[in-house]
């Protein structure tokens, strides 16, 4: 070796040392966990996207649930929860609003912890049913009969696969699991529930017509009651995004450390809630956001974001298909600033090359 490439061989050797001394230890762990990139870049997309929507107009609050109707329609909360746990909210934080169809998410992770998801997908199923989430006809014709447990007919033969000797002791079972998801005790709202109880006979309709075809599996009528409970379940938009955390964490609480949902599980959930969460908006949704997310007539809708966390926003004037059209935006426009988009190579960091 002559002395000119010796030199130029020592360089190119202390180059590679300084460099990986001087590497930031942050970055290296993003290497292997890409979790929570940014918090101003994120602060400043929830900002934004709060002062961009807060006078929106559009939609209207929920009214075949009378109490849906009263709610106040300016009511707007916004939050995010890392997988590494860091918060970051905005507006009406505090408020607690009902869960409704997005508690059909965790009472399929629940049913789905006892039976494995191939018996799931054989009693229930995850084709989007192309009709209105509360529809006979999809009940009907459907070869599946249950569609997806997202609709309400699925969801309720959902609740219906949940082991208890008593219906009481499922819905303690069910709030119990909620609340492990949430990282905090959730309660019923009273109020919900005796609203709903009281003009849900759509609902019941739908579980005898289910028996019809055997895609329930316990007493319908009980069934239903159990349903409206977990519908009727208060969450505020802090306590929702950390359940939503906890389906980006693997299925562990990002809060509490506990290991709520099976991880095994978690790819299936998510799938579901890609072709269905949004009902009938699903694939509009996907064409514009690409997030798997689950909305509720209580005005929530909650987004996630595997591996990094999830974005839960409220305000209840929703649109023909049932989904709060704030939520919708405020999702739309974050995701699209933090390039978040599960289809796009942009979500794990590759740029375009110009
Ligand atoms: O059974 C119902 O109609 C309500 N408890 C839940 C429906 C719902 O949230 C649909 N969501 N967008």
């Amino acid at each position: 070796m002559n002395s000119t490439k010796f030199k130029s061989k020592v360089l190119v050797t202390v180059f590679m040392v300084t460099t990986l001394v001087t590497i930031p230890l942050s970055s290296l762990a993003q290497k292997t966990s890409p979790v929570a990139p940014n918090r101003v870049a994120i602060e400043a997309a929830v900002k934004e996207a709060y002062d961009k929507f807060k006078s929106d107009t559009g939609g209207k609050n929920a009214d075949y649930i009378p109490y849906l109707a009263q709610v106040d329609s300016k009511l707007f909360g916004i939050a995010i929860v890392s997988t590494d746990n860091q918060m970051i909210s905005m507006g009406d934080t505090k408020y607690s609003f009902s869960i409704q169809s997005i508690s059909k998410v965790f009472s399929q992770a629940l049913a789905m912890s006892e039976m494995g998801q191939a018996k799931f997908l054989e009693k229930v199923g995850s084709e989007p049913t192309g009709r209105a989430f509360n529809s006979v006809f999809a009940v009907a014709d459907m070869p599946t009969h249950t569609g997806n447990p997202y609709v309400n007919a699925g969801a309720i033969s959902t609740v219906s696969l949940i082991s208890a000797k008593t219906a009481d002791e499922k819905w303690s079972k069910i709030l119990d699991y909620y609340s492990k998801c949430a990282g905090e005790k959730l309660v019923l709202i009273d109020e919900v529930y005796k609203s709903e109880a009281a003009t849900n006979t759509g609902n019941k309709a739908l579980s005898m017509l289910l028996a019809k075809y055997d895609r329930i599996y316990a007493d319908p009528f009980e069934s239903v009651d159990v349903y409206t409970k977990q519908c009727s379940v208060g969450v505020n938009v802090v306590q929702l995004a950390r359940m939503g955390a906890t389906l980006a964490n693997n299925g562990k609480n990002p809060a509490t450390g506990e290991q709520v949902i099976k991880a095994e599980d978690v790819p299936y959930i998510l799938s579901t809630m890609t072709m269905a969460g949004l009902y009938d908006g699903s694939g509009t949704w996907a064409w514009h956001v690409g997030l798997p997310a689950k909305s509720g007539v209580g005005g929530g809708i909650v987004a996630v974001v595997p591996g990094k966390g999830a974005i839960a926003v409220f305000a209840p004037p929703l649109d023909e298909a049932g989904n709060s059209v704030k939520a919708q935006k405020v999702i739309e426009y974050v995701a699209r600033k933090l390039d978040l988009n599960l289809f796009s190579p942009g979500s794990v960091g590759l740029k375009p090359t110009e």
